[in-house]
């Protein structure tokens, strides 16, 4: 199975919302949080494209991020959590196929 409109998406906000009195995601490290959980799906196999968006519009509860279609929000997310979002991805979303890999052209 390769990557298409198909697979199913985690939507991670990287918004940083500038200035003391506006909370964002960004400024509450959700950068780190979505480094740490695309090295995991990546050594796990699992079969989601992460994505990295601007603004639930829920920027006081975050970092937030949620599975598309469908998924509940995950609010008020720590690096502590990456393992199991990480789980809960796998489960949902079970691993890519070994034979996805792009095959190597022959001569090369
Ligand atoms: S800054 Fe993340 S939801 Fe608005």
């Amino acid at each position: 199975m390769t990557e298409s409109s198909d697979t199913p998406k985690f939507a991670i906000c990287i918004n940083r919302r500038f200035g003391s009195d506006r909370p964002s995601c960004g400024t509450r490290g959700s950068q780190n949080i979505a480094d740490a959980i695309e090295a995991g799906v990546r050594e796990r196999k699992i079969n989601v494209m992460i994505e990295r968006i601007v603004c639930f519009g829920m920027c006081n509860n975050g970092p937030n991020m949620r599975l598309i279609p469908g998924g509940a929000f995950h609010k008020d997310v720590s690096l502590d959590q990456v393992n199991e979002l990480l789980s809960m991805l796998e489960s949902e979303c079970g691993q890519k196929d070994e034979t996805d890999e792009i095959p190597a052209i022959p001569g090369t």
